[in-house]
């Protein structure tokens, strides 16, 4: 059989998109570049199914316009985010609302410059929200290209290459939401449809599309063993501020490395295990029935309207457990 162009393999992807899209995606029915961008923005790093349960509605609740957005203290926007993880994204919009004064430019060039948006998030809002004709280069349409032209090292400069090459021009809309449909539906990590795929046709993968690309050698996270320390004291408890690059404007109990446990003053609230992208918490969570000077102190009631990073609400769990 003749082999197909892409001109026939770009014909694949309408109607494939026709049949099995995401079409109903909220933000594939929105002419709105601020609740686009927000998709974007939430889908770097979570689950379409996560986004879509629990966070995309009730943030544009909570912020319908980007202005609202710029004009809301950071620790709101951190609120709203809680629970999502990856803050420094929420940093970033907030930042990012405030520098556009709630009005996005309207290209992949101007966009690229704005905080939080790399290339791939830029070539995204301006084809999606500004009909620019631009390839995108996420995570799953990575994995599509190392697959299609059978390519084993790493290299994203090489693949920034391949998505120009590989792409449709003329319909960036559809190429492009598709790609990402074909990424978490059919092109899959671990277990690809090749049959149901549109690129099968041309894809150099095919026979073996689990060797492209090469693994990663997975180093295994390294541990921090501390003590979450819940200072008590009049019915509040202390929390302050993170200022770390990972949870900053986050609020947070006291950690510590080492901890006399044996003091009367001391009582075990339990221990978890958290994970992190780059290491494992596992945490002893102690109450402390003592003054911190220089914290804020809050009663449960107050904390619950803070944002707080997963760990931080894991040892709130064992502290309301306990005072039940
Ligand atoms: N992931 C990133 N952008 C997306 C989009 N527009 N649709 C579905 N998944 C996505």
């Amino acid at each position: 059989m003749q082999k197909k162009t892409y001109t026939e393999i770009h014909n694949n992807i309408v109607s494939w998109y026709q049949e099995h899209g995401r079409v109903t995606l909220p933000w594939r029915n929105t002419q709105s570049a601020y609740e686009i961008y927000l998709s974007e923005i939430m889908l770097q790093q979570t689950q379409v199914k996560t986004v879509l349960e629990r966070f995309y509605f009730p943030f544009l609740e909570r912020f319908p316009t980007f202005n609202d957005v710029a004009n809301a203290p950071v620790d709101d926007v951190l609120k709203a985010w809680e629970g999502l993880g990856y803050y420094t994204r929420a940093r970033n919009l907030h930042k990012t609302a405030q520098a556009t004064q709630g009005q996005l430019p309207n290209s992949a060039e101007a966009l690229e410059k704005l905080a939080g948006i790399g290339k791939s998030t830029a070539h995204a809002v301006a084809c999606f929200a500004f009909n620019e004709s631009l390839p995108i280069l996420d995570a799953n349409v990575k994995r599509i290209l190392y697959r299609f032209f059978a390519i084993e090292k790493r290299h994203e400069k090489t693949l920034w290459e391949k998505a120009y090459e590989l792409f449709d021009q003329n319909n960036a809309y559809i190429y492009n939401q598709t790609l990402m449909d074909i990424g978490s539906m059919v092109c899959t990590h671990k277990n690809p449809n090749c049959k149901a795929c549109p690129f099968e046709s041309h894809c150099q993968g095919k026979e073996s599309p689990l060797l492209y690309p090469e693994k990663k050698v997975k180093k295994s996270k390294p541990v921090k063993e501390r003590f979450m320390i819940i200072y008590h004291y009049n019915n509040r408890y202390a929390l302050s501020q993170n200022d770390t690059k990972l949870l900053g404007g986050l609020w947070a109990f006291v950690q510590e490395e080492a901890f006399d446990t044996n003091s009367n003053k001391v009582t075990q609230l339990g221990a978890f295990v958290h994970h992190y992208t780059h290491f494992r918490l596992d945490a002893k969570v102690l109450l402390l029935t003592q003054e911190l000077k220089e914290n804020h102190y809050f009663s449960l009631e107050e904390i619950d309207q803070l944002a707080l990073s997963g760990a931080d609400r894991k040892a709130l769990e064992l502290l309301k457990a306990y005072t039940k």
